[in-house]
């Protein structure tokens, strides 16, 4: 399963780099606008930082509107790739940006039928959102199993990349499903790393080690 940063703060990818759990990176509008800056200049960092997929999103709610904001995303770099909100106009869309070879990514997804029809428009990535149903009281992760388990059925190329992921149990449960990818924010990756008795036994062992 690949990791990639839900994030569009290039210091904290920057550091999640360093790490290595920087597969790829997904940024949305509201990510972008809590940086300040401008969206060509955030993404083109970005893409400068890591050598993966970079998810870049338009603002056009009509399809010609979304596919001239693609071209122009996709401009800015080779890993660049166009993330559309899940919609009638969006998938016709994805359609005329896969046709010419450019990468896409509908988000806003949080049903495996949605999924389906993402697949269909042949998107190279569809991004379910399980911590916005787990917020309404609806179980995220069962959409992940029932999307995977149909894109098994039917061998479809779109890879799962599995968002708003709001704690280490997201990960886990899309990884036990067969997930493609989860792009996960910086905060929670920290956590995955981080275990009591592992704290616990390095404890031990200096103070072990100091003894002898
Ligand atoms: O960036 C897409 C998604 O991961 C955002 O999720 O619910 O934390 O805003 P959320």
């Amino acid at each position: 399963m690949q990791f990639y940063i839900d994030s569009a703060d290039i210091e904290e990818i920057k550091k999640a780099n360093q790490r290595g759990w920087v597969d790829g990176v997904t940024t949305n509008p509201s990510l972008v606008a809590k940086t300040g800056r401008k969206h060509e200049e955030v993404i083109k960092d970005i893409c400068a930082e890591v050598s993966g997929l970079v998810s870049a999103e338009v603002l056009s709610l009509d399809a010609e509107g979304m596919v001239k904001e693609g071209y122009e995303l996709a401009k800015i770099a080779d890993n660049v790739v166009v993330k559309i909100p899940m919609s009638e106009e969006g998938l016709v869309a994805v359609r005329r940006l896969s046709s010419e070879g450019i990468k896409t990514n509908v988000t806003l997804v949080f049903n495996p039928l949605q999924a389906l029809l993402v697949a269909k428009a042949g998107a190279t990535l569809v991004s379910p959102f399980v911590g916005r149903l787990d917020d309404i009281a609806t179980h995220g992760t069962e959409m992940i199993s029932q999307m995977t388990q149909i894109f098994d059925n039917y061998a479809l190329d779109t890879q799962v990349l599995v968002a708003s992921i709001r704690h280490p149990l997201h990960i886990l449960e899309s990884a036990l499903v067969g997930a493609d990818i989860v792009t996960v924010p910086y905060k929670v990756l920290q956590q995955i790393v981080k275990h009591p008795l592992t704290d616990r036994g390095i404890e031990q062992f200096l103070k072990d080690a100091q003894k002898a």
